[in-house]
């Protein structure tokens, strides 16, 4: 019997007065969908004008009512169509110089027209929106999402109107105590409608989630599930697999759910071959269209395994951000750019940080043969033993999941990065991963946990949260935060676990251009020391399996402040922000070479 993960009753926590969007649609790829991409109309609301009266009371008709005078006397404080413009997808902190640090609320408008087809379900599916949104249709609130990496969807079957139509969204990426992330994190906090907007139109009874993918430990055995949403919920569903000699019909109980497994010979997908396999999902009235890669990722001991094979992950760290332009990346030719630099530099492993990234990024990785490391942003110090902010992170974890889970190159979920070790906080996370091993059995669960001295030179791997992941992420900067280069040349390692340790972040900092002799900071011959005395340490731990060293391009981030230097950059990048090599690059793509 399929488990409805927990996630829904603790959601009802948060909010209550609005609905909940609808459970996610998978794979909007490969379904009709109408773009709504392109200009919306917006107003900056910094006081929340158009959301609460002067008594901090919800306005009954704020701006999500678009309301025009209707006369000569009324008197209507806003337009939308007399106001400024906002490319989406985008955030708006790099397309406006007065939006560059604003945090607070924008309301975007945007009118489309519709012709209402009979038997036929009608969704509006948003890629993301930072941090909180609140969507309304012609005029009428249709609920909220919180979390500003993941997809959500509402359904507008019954509120879409034959012809013009307008939905208003209020977003609101102000940061808040309980938020997840919380108050400071080492990025900037974009704003906006920043990953692509879609109609999706699907029959009554479609196929709204699925998952297809090869058993943990087997080459051979796909296990799959199947799950319609409409009146027809039993009925025979066809899987075919031309390919790979695939045609099964299954049938759907009452619930419109089917589990199955299907023996097959698969040409397993891996960076070496990146092979996909057309799948195909058909109900009676409908039809889903995939391409899918067949992979299994184990461990065994301090190992990890790529279908039967060993493999040490060469990895490097990326950040949602635009190559050259700044600003939240989102296009697959961004995500094109990205994953070349990091082939180039010799990467079959890609660690996405420290939220989910576009599903460019993870389609792009699919194609490229590139595996990738995927994370929520449980990310240093947020409230532990709040309900309501694990309700948000359990729900951004089951959001990332139910998106990806049908994605090849996916190998780890990790459910936080450098979480404070207590027992609160070690609690929500086994939570977290119980729920990534419920929702996904076939993938590895891991987190960047943090490292500690047991004398001045040997580091033990011991956090308590260890107990539960497969492979642990450690980050560490000895040479940068902690001493200098050199140190790591006599650093021994240990590690409580009998399980495969990936250091999930290592670096330093260099301004692109900046020449001088390796131990002056920020230079680019300190930042290329740097990495030759890892390496030499690298070289030497007999656990490690892999590394994603931070980072592949300077990211913008408001923690940075160092004049001439920083300037709201993070600078610890291999590429500089407009995508100049660094000599670190070299250091690193001569070490990844001679593993290949
Ligand atoms: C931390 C953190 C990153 C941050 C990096 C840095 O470990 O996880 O988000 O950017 O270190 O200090 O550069």
């Amino acid at each position: 019997m399929k488990k409805i993960f927990i996630v829904v009753s603790l959601f009802m926590l948060l909010r209550t007065d609005f609905a909940q969007p609808y459970p996610l649609i998978q794979n909007i790829q490969g379904r009709k969908t109408i773009s709504l991409n392109g200009d919306w109309r917006i107003i900056i609301d910094p006081y929340e004008t158009g959301f609460v009266n002067y008594r901090l009371d919800e306005d009954q008709n704020g701006f999500f009512k678009n309301a025009k005078p209707k006369n000569k006397s009324d008197r209507i404080e806003y337009d939308f169509d007399k106001s400024e413009i906002l490319k989406v997808p985008g955030d708006w902190n790099s397309q406006q110089e007065k939006l560059f640090l604003y945090e607070g609320t924008v309301w975007y408008k945007k009118s489309f027209n519709y012709n209402k087809k009979n038997n036929t379900r009608l969704y509006i599916y948003f890629g993301a929106v930072n941090y909180e949104a609140i969507v309304y249709i012609n005029g009428e609130k249709l609920g909220e999402h919180i979390g500003g990496f993941t997809p959500f969807n509402f359904e507008i079957t019954n509120k879409v109107k034959e012809g013009e139509n307008f939905i208003i969204v209020k977003v609101d990426n102000k940061r808040l105590r309980n938020g997840v992330p919380t108050l400071n994190t080492d990025w900037w906090n974009y704003g906006g409608i920043t990953r692509d907007v879609n109609l999706i139109e699907v029959p009554q009874t479609f196929t709204r989630d699925y998952f297809i993918q090869l058993a943990k430990k087997s080459k051979y055995v796909i296990i799959a599930w199947v799950q319609l949403d409409g009146s027809n919920l039993s009925q025979n569903v066809n899987i075919r697999i031309p390919e790979a000699g695939i045609d099964e019909t299954v049938k759907t109980n009452d619930k419109g759910y089917t589990a199955f497994k299907i023996k097959s010979k698969l040409t397993l997908w891996s960076p070496e071959n990146p092979k996909l396999y057309d799948v195909t999902i058909a109900s009676s009235n409908d039809t889903v269209n995939d391409k899918i890669g067949f992979r299994n990722i184990e461990t065994k001991g301090t190992k990890i395994f790529l279908n039967g094979k060993e493999i040490f992950l060469r990895g490097i760290c990326i950040h949602e951000e635009a190559p050259i332009r700044s600003g939240r990346a989102y296009s697959k030719e961004d995500a094109q750019t990205l994953l070349g630099w990091a082939k180039e530099l010799g990467c079959n492993f890609v660690r996405l940080a420290h939220y989910p990234h576009n599903v460019n990024m993870i389609r792009q990785a699919e194609e490229m043969g590139i595996l990738v490391w995927s994370e929520i942003p449980v990310y240093w110090t947020i409230l532990w033993d709040d309900e309501k902010v694990f309700a948000n992170a359990s729900n951004q974890l089951n959001e990332n999941i139910t998106r990806d889970k049908n994605r090849a190159p996916v190998i780890l979920w990790s459910v936080g990065n450098e979480t404070p070790r207590s027992i609160p906080r070690t609690k929500f996370m086994k939570k977290l991963v119980d729920q990534a091993r419920d929702m996904d059995s076939t993938r590895l669960i891991t987190a960047a946990t943090e490292i500690h001295y047991i004398n001045s030179k040997t580091i033990m791997i011991d956090d308590p949260l260890g107990k539960y992941l497969d492979v642990l992420g450690c980050n560490e900067y000895i040479g940068w935060y902690d001493g200098l280069p050199a140190k790591a040349d006599s650093i021994i390692w240990k590690s409580d676990y009998d399980k495969p340790i990936v250091f999930s972040e290592l670096g330093g900092g260099a301004k692109y251009g900046l020449h001088a002799d390796s131990l002056t900071i920020w230079s680019e011959e300190f930042q290329a020391n740097f990495y030759k005395h890892q390496i030499n340490m690298i070289k030497k731990i007999a656990f490690l399996q892999g590394m994603t060293p931070w980072i592949l391009m300077d990211f913008r981030s408001p923690r940075r402040v160092l004049p001439g230097i920083q300037d709201f950059y993070n600078r610890k990048g291999l590429f500089s922000d407009k995508g100049e090599r660094k000599k670190a690059f070299y250091v690193l793509q001569t070490y990844y070479n001679l593993l290949k």
